[in-house]
């Protein structure tokens, strides 16, 4: 639980804070960083047919709020090659690493070949970095002739170690997509095995600490050095089930909103994402399509900004609430309507064969009875006309082949959507978690049996998913780690599901 105190003197720092790059000159200092300031690793992200986002961030000491680094700022060189080696550079430059994001760097490189992969390093006064792979997407026209993808969500670091990263390494994928709850705020929990610090992410300060430790682990460093990544966020990079300007546990929304904004300048200084979608203030905007020639079109939504505020609140045991008449209220969006009316245009606009809808969580209807009728009233089930007119417009439009990518549930689950699970509107896969602890079976057979829409639920294993796309099908593989509560186990195939081009519903291999 966070102080008014805490917040308020947090809120007073990030006002100083928004003054220090202007403050700054151009000037980059010939700083001496005695040690290796390349801890967290590298990663890139954001692909297109001529380039790409470049990601590091100088820490010397990550568990360090400032990182270890001096208050200045340092030169940081970049080179892209085409080889791994690194001999035949074909693109460079200078970038510079300021305290005020937490010596951050974020490149946008432009001007290479489409559909290639290449392979960059930075430097920094003296040391070089890890070396990444990466590539570029095809052009807008190529019809490329496959695309493989790894998507992941919820990595709490204290409830697991990472191995699926060393599986979806091994898969070698072209893209991976995280899905939200990169990282957990919360103080150390129950069932921990490892170690955590002891408080609650809630300030600058402690997000970065957070994001610190997180990005220490080696399996994670490997694998966005594998790939580019896509990344969204769900609650737990700011805080438990928090929805636009509110949390479960502080209703006053301009103390939450000065929280969201240190949680969202955390994010945006962890991760490999476009200066454009750099937060302002409490706001930032990491909803954006990404194609993959006409062979594939993702969606990524941001379903925690913009939303309405939950309803029938007083009626809920958690966020458990009874099937309430506001709930189907049309005026109310999970998306928020500017989101909502971007994904409508988008929709509409596709030529991609398959089209990708990445979002957070399990998106179709979950009827619990206890033993009367509930839903949860965090996800989509708050907000059923949204998901209604979402269903509505790959109908109306004549989206070819969605397909739904979800996180939040910690559980695989396979699910049909739309009315009528035998002639479902698109398939939903949602892809396990990379770590923190799902339903056991007991659980998710009365889930199954309330809801036949569902064909797979397994919540006992953690993991990821794989998608394998080609004009003519799509192929799921829900990868599962034997043990994710030792430091090394193995994974193997949990699950597989076709679906075929021009043809709704899955099938299990
Ligand atoms: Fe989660």
């Amino acid at each position: 639980m966070i102080e008014r105190r805490q917040l308020l003197a947090q809120a007073a720092a990030l006002a100083g804070a928004s003054l220090l790059p202007g403050a700054s000159t151009s000037a980059v200092a010939a700083t001496r960083i005695a040690d290796y300031p390349f801890t967290l690793g590298v990663a890139s992200g954001e692909p297109t047919p001529d380039g790409m986002v470049l990601w590091t961030r100088l820490a010397p000491r990550p568990l360090d709020p400032d990182g270890g680094m001096p208050q200045q700022p340092v030169a940081v060189t970049w080179e892209v090659a085409e080889d791994a080696a690194l001999r035949r550079i074909v693109a460079k430059g200078t970038a510079r690493a300021a305290p005020g994001s937490a010596h951050a760097v974020h490149v946008e490189v432009g001007g290479l070949k489409p559909d290639r992969v290449y392979w960059y390093r930075f430097t920094a006064a003296g040391h070089a970095s890890p070396t990444g792979r990466t590539r570029t997407t095809p052009t807008f026209d190529a019809r490329p002739q496959r695309l493989r993808i790894a998507y992941g969500s919820c990595q709490k670091y204290e409830a697991g170690y990472w191995s699926a990263y060393d599986a979806l390494v091994a898969d070698a994928p072209d893209l991976v997509l995280f899905l939200g709850d990169y990282i957990y705020e919360g103080a150390t929990g129950k069932n921990t095995v490892r170690p955590h610090p002891p408080v609650e992410a809630h300030d600058l300060a402690t997000y970065r600490t957070r994001y610190g430790l997180y990005k220490s682990d080696p399996k994670l460093q490997a694998a966005h050095a594998a790939a580019p990544w896509m990344v969204i966020w769900d609650d737990h990079e700011v805080d438990n089930d928090y929805g636009l300007d509110q949390d479960r546990s502080n209703p006053d929304p301009a103390l939450f909103l000065s929280r969201r904004a240190a949680a969202y300048q955390a994010y945006y200084e962890h991760m490999p994402l476009r200066r454009t979608a750099g937060p302002v203030g409490p706001n930032m905007q990491i909803y954006r399509a990404l194609n993959w020639g006409q062979l594939a079109q993702f969606q990524f939504l941001d379903t925690r900004q913009y939303r309405n505020r939950r309803t029938c609140d007083a009626l809920s045991e958690g966020k458990s609430i009874p099937d309430c008449p506001q709930r189907d209220d049309p005026a109310r969006s999970l998306l928020g309507m500017p989101q909502e009316a971007w994904l409508m245009k988008t929709l509409a606009a596709t030529t991609a064969q398959w089209n990708l809808l990445a979002q957070q969580y399990q998106m179709g209807e979950l009827k619990r009875y206890r033993p009367e009728l509930r839903y949860s009233n965090d996800g989509w089930d708050g907000y059923p006309a949204c998901r209604q007119r979402i269903e509505d417009q790959w109908i109306k439009a004549r989206v070819s082949n969605p397909i739904v990518l979800g996180g939040d549930i910690h559980c695989f689950i396979a699910d049909e959507l739309g009315s009528d699970p035998d002639r479902p509107v698109a398939s939903a896969f949602v892809g396990g978690s990379i770590s923190s602890l799902g339903a056991g079976r007991a659980d998710l057979d009365k889930l199954a049996a309330a809801n036949p829409h569902l064909r797979f639920t397994e919540g006992e294993k953690r993991g990821y998913g794989r998608v394998d796309l080609t004009a003519k099908g799509c192929d799921v593989t829900f990868r599962a780690v034997e043990n994710a509560l030792v430091q090394q186990s193995p994974a193997f195939d949990l699950a597989k599901f076709h679906v075929e081009a021009g043809r709704r519903g899955m099938h299990k291999a």
